[in-house]
């Protein structure tokens, strides 16, 4: 990872304690028993993760598909009561009440109420409104915070449309972000399409269809996969193509207590940064240091930055 001793101007870091977002947490007893467990999950080998896989069917789909948007589909749809057998039901607890798993949803939450804000912070009275998801998965975040702006008519749209594109190089996840947005009603203001290619492909696509340039872009859930010239690379490409009063919404894991377990059992490999590193990188791509604001979700494992062009 690149030498990001190099100073910058200090940017605005926070941790999200908005109780209307209803983040999950830990109860004091959940601590103290993380206190206990999360060490011993961290010195566990590897080959514990054909125990893990046997305890729960969903814990098993998620070592099998790390990293997938099916992988974070189950994550965000937790629900014990689903678990008739009791002993599924416990360990199904115990999986996915860690600290990761509990932080990615939070990570929607926050992610949703960032894009529904960027949305309804933009002044587009005469112009269509342009919204790019990269690595969209599922498209839930989008989703969520279009469903959260009651009517159109909040976004003042008079003639215009709204227009999102869902660009993810899995055909799988553009066949099930699509399933989710026809499965909803949605206005004739409304305008979805989708792509299926590589994140830095975008502008050619943007440019051959004739589309306008998008003003909000958000690509969650990528770049902890990204090596630092990746990501200063698509940001980049980002903030050349992107409106000149745009947003961009991303996100990226920080370190944290259980990374050796995911790691190594989960088989869930990261590339992990701190804010003050992910700001740097958005900096050397043109992004202003003042106009970058970072959030930690509320456990601190997920971070969110929103940064105005
Ligand atoms: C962990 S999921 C995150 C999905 C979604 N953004 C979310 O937060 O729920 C990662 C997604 O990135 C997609 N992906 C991985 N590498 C990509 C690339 N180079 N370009 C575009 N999509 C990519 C995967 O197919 C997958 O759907």
């Amino acid at each position: 990872m690149r030498d990001t001793r190099q100073t910058i101007p200090p940017i605005s870091i926070v941790t999200d304690n908005d109780h209307g977002q209803k983040y999950e947490k830990n109860s004091f007893l959940k601590k103290m028993i993380n206190f206990f467990i999360i060490p011993i999950l961290n010195i566990l080998p590897a080959n514990f993760n054909v125990v893990v896989r046997k305890t729960s069917k969903d814990a098993n789909e998620v070592i099998k598909t790390a990293t997938s948007h099916h992988a974070i589909e189950i994550l965000y749809n937790y629900h014990p009561q689903k678990i008739k057998n009791r002993v599924e039901r416990f360990f199904y607890y115990i999986w996915f009440n860690l600290n990761n798993p509990k932080a990615v949803r939070n990570r929607l939450k926050l992610v949703t109420r960032e894009v529904k804000t960027a949305i309804q912070g933009l002044d587009r009275k005469n112009s269509d409104i342009n919204i790019l998801s990269i690595a969209s998965g599922s498209a839930r975040a989008i989703a969520d915070a279009l469903l959260s702006i009651e009517t159109i008519e909040h976004l003042d749209l008079k003639d215009n449309n709204l227009h999102v594109t869902f660009l993810d190089k899995s055909p799988q996840a553009c066949g099930y972000s699509k399933h989710l947005i026809e499965g909803e009603r949605w206005g004739e203001k409304y305008n979805f399409r989708w792509i299926n290619d590589t994140a830095s492909s975008f502008p050619s696509h943007f440019v051959n269809n004739g589309w306008d340039i998008p003003d909000i872009v958000e690509m969650v859930g990528l770049l902890d996969y990204f090596t630092d010239e990746q990501v200063e690379k698509i940001f980049s490409t980002i903030y050349e193509n992107m409106a000149s009063d745009g947003v961009l919404i991303t996100a990226n894991i920080a370190d944290n207590k259980e990374r050796p377990f995911v790691t190594r059992v989960i088989g869930w490999k990261m590339i992990y940064r701190t804010p003050e590193q992910f700001a740097q990188l958005m900096t050397h791509a043109g992004f202003k240091p003042e106009q970058i604001r970072i959030v930690y979700e509320p456990l601190k494992v997920h971070f969110v930055a929103i940064a105005k062009k």
